[in-house]
Formats: structure tokens, C-alpha cells, sequence
């Protein structure tokens, strides 16, 4: 089981923290499929593999391990790893986001709750205001606070010593981590789209949690429409579950995941409605041509912000997509996914 969790003031609860991939109404049960020991999260061999190094390591030497950084798009992991770190070096968990942390102040806050060989986890650490990732540098480095008493003149800078802990921060976007925060990490390690095999293995042990009877070819097809991504595999087995109770006595086979599948909207690629709506939008409505993000997030009623870390990164890892300097793209594959004429060979610079 992960560590403790304490109080974490502004933060959300374990596992739990605001992701703009997870729909609210499948929170409880993300957090009771969520592996909780290195040993029972599936996939990404290399990762693991040298996390397990990194914090066997630790333990050999009797510290806390280095400060870790998983990056990735959503629902392949980061919150995941965090919990399994607190759980296999046996330390209690705070858990904060960027967005969460406006002043100094409230960093400060999290930091003088620490104990001796605690995890802070920071989730969408790339949205921590520059002021206060400056605190950050010398809480990582040093383990040390700088903070300011007073006001005008008479302020003063105290220096404050900090317990040794662990920060493990997540952020979907990497290139928005500045170099200085980045180069602070002793481990930044980078979550891909999971395999189908992977995938397979991850419903049927979801599958075995929520008791729900799947067969193999059930557990292949909804792996293969899952973008490569846990969580999604997680939600459409529950909703496939859902028509295979109602329609089809429970069981999950293959023609019943394929006809739930097929009627909540999810095609063979595992594209939903917003992924459509986003090749439409770019291979109809505008015809080929390259539009910007907020053009094109506007046209299909999201945030842009979703739209890239979202959706984006998929439609780009099946090339149905591409960026250049102008824009987004639909590439041949969009077109002949939704069964429509090319517009013409785009242009890519
Ligand atoms: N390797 C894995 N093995 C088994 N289940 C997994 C694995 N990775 C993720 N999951 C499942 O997927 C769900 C989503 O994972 P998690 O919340 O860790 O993603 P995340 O990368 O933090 O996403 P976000 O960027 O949206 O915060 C978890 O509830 C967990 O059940
Ligand atoms: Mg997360």
C-alpha cells in the first residue's frame, strides 16, 4: 500500500489530483486500479527498470532517493509511479500541483510540513510560477528555504534548514519544465503510449479487480482501441462492462466489446467523438489547410490547453496529424480514416 498521505493544505487528495485527462466520475475507482508496489505496474520495462536502481540504491545507502521527474502524456502513469515511489521507500506522500502552489508562500508551507525521507509529489510542475521554482532550486539542491522577513528596508532573508526529501514532479508537457528546474532532477524519465500486449495485460488485471468476466478477444479488442494510454483502457472496459450486463448477461467477449465499443463512439483506432471532430475540422472545414491551435480548439468548443495534451499527441503518434510552423495538419491517413477524399498533399514547412 502507498505510504501515509498527510495533510497537504491546498492539495487534492492521494491520487486524486486535478488531471484534465480523468473524467471526474471515474476518480474512485482510478485510485482503487491503480498499482500501488513497482512489482504490479505493468509495461514501460525500462523505466522500471532503472526506478527500481534508482531507489534500491537509496536504500542500500540509507537516503532518501534523488528527485524524480515523470513525464508523459495523460493517463499513462505519473501519479501512478508517485504513489509506488512513497510505497517502496515506506514514506508518507504530499501530494500539490503547480497551478496549486501562486506564492512562495504556499511552497514554503508544503516544505515545512516535510519530515526526514518524505515524497512531495507536484503534479503539472511546468505550471509553477517562475518566483516559486526559485524557491524550489535550493529546497532540491540543498535542501535549504530562503525566506524573506519583513517588508522595505528592514526585510531580511532567513535561511531555513530543510529534512532530506524526495520531490517528484509530473508535467504532460516537458518542454515547458525550464532547464534549471529540469537539470535539478538526479532521474527525468519519459512515459510512452503503451503497447497492445501491455495494454491487455492492464485490462484483464483491471478486469480481475472490478470482477468483471472478460474473454481474450474482449481484452485484445479493447486494448487495441485505447490509444496506448491505462486509463483509457480502464474507462472503456468499464463501459463495455456496462453493455455486456445490460445487453448480453455480462460477459465480455469480443463481438460484445466491439458492438459497446462501436455504439459509445469509439472507433477502431480508438478514436472518440473530440479526436473526429478534430480531423473533420481540419480535413472539411478548412480543407487541408494548416490552422493555429486556438483556431482549431475554438472550432471544436475545447481548450486549447486539452486539445494539446489531450488529443493532440495521439493524432500525432498515428501521423493522422502533423505540426509545421503554420499550424496544424491532417495528413493522408485522417482522410482516408474518415473516408474522404484527399485535399491535396500538404504542405509540411
Ligand atoms: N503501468 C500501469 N499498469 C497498470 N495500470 C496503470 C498503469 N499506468 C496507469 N495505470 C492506470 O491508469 C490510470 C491513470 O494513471 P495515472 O493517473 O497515474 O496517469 P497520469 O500519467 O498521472 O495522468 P495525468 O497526466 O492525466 O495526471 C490509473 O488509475 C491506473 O489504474
Ligand atoms: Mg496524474
Amino acid at each position: 500500500m502507498p505510504g501515509p498521505v498527510r495533510d497537504a493544505g491546498h492539495s487534492s487528495p492521494a491520487g486524486r489530483t486535478v488531471s484534465p485527462g480523468a473524467h471526474p466520475e471515474e476518480a474512485a475507482d482510478e485510485v482503487g486500479l491503480r498499482p500501488s508496489r513497482l512489482a504490479d505496474f505493468v509495461g514501460q520495462a525500462e523505466l522500471v527498470e532503472h526506478l527500481s536502481i534508482v531507489l534500491e540504491a537509496a536504500r542500500l545507502r540509507g537516503d532518501p532517493p534523488d528527485h524524480l521527474l515523470f513525464a508523459g502524456p495523460p493517463g499513462l502513469g505519473k501519479t501512478t509511479l508517485a504513489g509506488i515511489v512513497a510505497a517502496e521507500v515506506g514514506a508518507p506522500i504530499r501530494i500539490t500541483s503547480g497551478p496549486a502552489l501562486l506564492r512562495g508562500g504556499d511552497l514554503a508551507a508544503q516544505l515545512n510540513e516535510l519530515g526526514e525521507g518524505d515524497v512531495l509529489f507536484i503534479d503539472e510542475i511546468h505550471r509553477l510560477p517562475r518566483a516559486v521554482e526559485e524557491i524550489l532550486y535550493p529546497a532540491m539542491e540543498d535542501f535549504e528555504l530562503d525566506i524573506t522577513i519583513g517588508k522595505g528596508p528592514t526585510a531580511r532573508s532567513v535561511r531555513l534548514g530543510l529534512p532530506r526529501f524526495t520531490l517528484v514532479g509530473a508535467t504532460t508537457r516537458t518542454g515547458l519544465v525550464s532547464a534549471p528546474l529540469r537539470d535539478r532532477f538526479g532521474f527525468v524519465a519519459r512515459l510512452d503510449y503503451y503497447p497492445p500486449e501491455e495494454l491487455e495485460r492492464i485490462v484483464r488485471r483491471a478486469a480481475s479487480i472490478l470482477e468483471v468476466r472478460l474473454e481474450d478477444g474482449g481484452a485484445r479488442e479493447i486494448a487495441s482501441r485505447s490509444r496506448g494510454t491505462p486509463r483509457i483502457a480502464n474507462r472503456l472496459l468499464r463501459r463495455v462492462r456496462d453493455f455486456a450486463e445490460v445487453r448480453h448477461g455480462g460477459i465480455v467477449t469480443q463481438e460484445v466489446a466491439q458492438a459497446g465499443l462501436a455504439l459509445f463512439g469509439v472507433d477502431t483506432l480508438g478514436l472518440d467523438k473530440v479526436d473526429r471532430a478534430i480531423l473533420e475540422t481540419l480535413c472539411r472545414r478548412f480543407a487541408g489547410r494548416a490552422i493555429g491551435l486556438s483556431t482549431l480548439a475554438t472550432s471544436i468548443g475545447e481548450e486549447p490547453e486539452t486539445v494539446q495534451s489531450v488529443y493532440e499527441p495521439f493524432l500525432l503518434q498515428l501521423g493522422l496529424v502533423a505540426k509545421t510552423p503554420r499550424g496544424r495538419v491532417a495528413m493522408p491517413a485522417a482522410y482516408t480514416h474518415l473516408g474522404l477524399p484527399q485535399a491535396g498533399t500538404p504542405t509540411l514547412l
